[in-house]
């Protein structure tokens, strides 16, 4: 009997199961899952994996639409169905469907999505002999420089900034200097000068940013890259973010307090038609 899969409460073959191309899952790795083990067509440690579920659901702030109760029974049911004795169910429940936009989603419905599959023992001979390891070092996820769907933590700090009433989160890191922010690179204005995060590794190189980089290059603007921390830029003369969407665009307020004079400043005014100009060349 191929696997068996129940998504969203449509029971199907494992191999024709579909999700959508717009599944918040997909896009983003918004979701969160469970795999718990099937011993003589009964569910492991059933409660603590619905515990832990329903704390990883509250974390990335996916409120479900079914009960605990609901959730159980399906599983039963579909480890029934399977008529498999040792098995692994697989569970994942993600943001649901919904426009490619980090916003949250206007009316969300989690995709709820499980399948059975069988599980193989670990062979005799391995578990005699044990297994090889390496040892690598713990950089879980610290490659934001990769344009990965990845974007759990973009997506959850963009929400976080539209839930403060504001358009975009500039990230911090533990030692007070800013890197770039939830889908756009940051620029700061001190005095005369442009300054921007140096590509460390740790922040994308965005497309825009290049651009405004050379775009500075050939102008005689004072400009540099460089680190600042969160409180310089809450003292800088003009912030402005670059991305793909939004070109260049003036930061006005931060955390409710004015940046500047609370308007767009003349070099960022200045930086978005020099962009705008350029824009022919690259086309
Ligand atoms: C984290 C992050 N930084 C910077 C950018 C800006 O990149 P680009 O100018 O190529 O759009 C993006 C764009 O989505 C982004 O997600």
């Amino acid at each position: 009997m191929p696997d068996l899969a129940w998504v969203n409460g449509e029971v199907s073959n494992l191999l024709e199961t579909k999700v959508s191309f717009l599944d918040h899952g997909y896009f983003f790795g918004y979701g969160v899952y469970e795999a718990f083990k099937v011993y003589a067509g009964k569910p492991f440690a059933m409660e603590d994996h619905l515990d832990r579920l329903e704390r990883s659901m509250k974390e990335i702030r996916i409120t479900p639409d079914f009960t605990r109760d609901e959730l159980t029974k399906n599983i039963y049911d579909l480890v029934r169905r399977s008529e498999l004795q040792d098995a692994m169910v697989y569970l994942q429940v993600t943001r649901g469907v919904g426009p490619r936009s980090h916003s949250p989603l206007k009316n969300p419905k989690p995709t709820l999505g499980m399948f059975v599959s069988y599980l193989p023992p670990i062979p005799e001979e391995i578990r005699e002999k044990g297994i090889k390891a390496v040892i690598l070092k713990d950089d879980r996820w610290a490659h934001p420089f990769i344009k990965t769907l990845n974007l759990l933590p973009n997506v959850l700090a963009k929400q976080i900034a539209e839930e403060n009433g504001a358009y975009e989160a500039i990230l911090v890191r533990d030692n007070g200097s800013i890197s770039e922010a939830s889908s756009s690179n940051v620029f700061a204005v001190f005095g005369d000068t442009i300054v921007t995060p140096p590509l460390d590794g740790k922040i994308l190189s965005g497309i825009t940013r290049l651009v405004v980089l050379r775009i500075l290059e050939k102008s005689n603007l004072k400009f540099k890259e460089d680190y600042f921390t969160d409180e310089q830029l809450r003292n800088a003369d003009e912030v402005f973010i670059t991305n793909t969407g939004a070109e260049v665009l003036a930061v006005t307020s931060l955390d409710g307090k004015p940046v500047g004079k609370g308007i767009p400043g003349p070099k960022t005014k200045q930086l978005y038609q020099l962009f705008m100009q350029e824009v022919p060349s690259y086309l």
